[in-house]
């Protein structure tokens, strides 16, 4: 069964379905991750035979549950799997989300409309600068996609994995809408309406945000996709997880010219926050503060602009410090900025 005809086939005629719900809720309901998610899949598929193989199937909102429910659960899965055996992997699987759905733009001329976001698009974006490094993550994602197509979309899978990854790495557990349905083709890069208050680095001209960004130029992009002041702040403590590409080490032929494969293979990567940078707390936070008291030593942090943009601005720091202080405030705040990110483009009420 194609993805279309799942979700887009609820009006037409078909055969029976016997889908033993009850079976696979009690599947979908174990709280320990099978010994392989692949097990897992092939348990819950014998359950659903009939589903995964007819062309043209009309589904009942529970049967469509249950198998967007499974297909999350797989997901998750599969990502704390992958995550056991390399944990430096959550950061770009995040980062994957991220750039999947920021790229949503307002249609300026239909009320309402809006074209990108999470969509799946990225899979067609990998050559745009913004998204160096992004295809090793996708790689990861596409072959989940493969044991999860009969039940929700790549862009579904990508916002699942974020999610799954923020969790793996000690952070909140973030439930995602789905349904979301994959673009043929990539989003623009460029925006269709330029956005800029005083200052020449709050021009936001693109569709991912630019590192030079001040910090009215966070406000701008980011309330362009709906995000509060204190969402966007407690968003992009992501970077306490992760790395960045360094020159260090470079070969002496890269140096001369950098090319991407050159910044691709970049043989030093460093984290933001070198404490624990495969785990996500509100470190960063409270690294940003000790930025700005000038108390961090060599090598302990290594923000990039918009890092610090949040804590030389005196509105944005309130929230900063409301983080640094409190773990539980950050994950909440987190956990719904990464819903508002990625839950657009759905069909679900219900988050999985
Ligand atoms: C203010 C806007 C942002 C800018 C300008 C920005 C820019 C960057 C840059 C330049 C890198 C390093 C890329 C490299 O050298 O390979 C990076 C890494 C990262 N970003 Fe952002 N970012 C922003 C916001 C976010 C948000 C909102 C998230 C997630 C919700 C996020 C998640 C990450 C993660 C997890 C990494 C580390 C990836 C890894 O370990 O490979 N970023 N970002």
């Amino acid at each position: 069964m194609t993805r279309m005809s799942f979700f887009g086939s609820l009006s037409s005629s078909f055969g029976t379905v016997h889908v033993s719900i009850a079976s696979i809720r009690e599947i979908i309901g174990t709280s320990e991750p099978p010994s392989s998610p692949s097990a897992f899949a092939t348990a819950a598929e014998a359950e659903l035979p009939s589903l995964t193989t007819h062309s043209s199937a009309l589904l009942t909102s529970q049967e469509q549950e249950v198998m967007m429910a499974l297909g999350a659960r797989i997901v998750r899965d599969e990502v704390t799997m992958h995550l056991r055996g390399d944990p430096t992997l959550a950061g770009p699987l995040l980062r994957l989300a991220f750039h999947d759905a920021a790229t949503r733009e307002a249609d300026g001329d239909i009320n309402g409309l809006f074209t990108g976001g999470p969509n799946g698009s990225i899979q067609y974006e990998l050559e745009w600068s913004e998204n160096r490094g992004l295809s090793r993550p996708l790689q990861v994602v596409q072959q989940m996609y493969g044991k999860v197509e009969s039940y929700i979309s790549l862009a579904d899978t990508i916002a699942l994995a974020g999610a799954a990854a923020v969790e793996g790495a000690g952070g909140p557990k973030i439930s995602v809408k789905l349904g979301r349905v994959d673009a043929a083709g990539a989003d623009p890069r460029k925006r269709r309406r330029t956005l800029q208050m005083d200052t020449d680095r709050s021009l936001v001209d693109t569709t991912l945000p630019s590192a030079a960004l001040d910090s009215d130029g966070l406000r701008l992009y980011f309330g362009a996709l709906g995000l509060t002041e204190e969402e966007f702040v407690a968003l992009c403590g992501a970077h306490d997880l992760g790395r960045h590409v360094t020159l260090l080490n470079m070969p002496k032929s890269c140096l001369k010219d950098l090319t991407r494969d050159c910044l691709e293979k970049a043989p030093v990567l460093m984290p933001f926050v070198s404490e624990e940078p495969d785990r996500i707390s509100n470190t960063y936070f409270r690294k940003l503060l000790k930025w700005y008291d000038r108390k961090v030593e060599l090598g302990e942090v290594a923000f990039i602009p918009t890092d610090v943009a949040m804590v030389v601005d005196a509105g944005l720091r309130k929230y900063v410090q409301k983080f640094a202080k409190s773990e539980s405030a950050f994950e909440s705040a987190f956990a719904s900025a990464y819903q508002k990110l990625v839950d657009s483009n759905t069909i679900t009420q219900e988050r999985y």
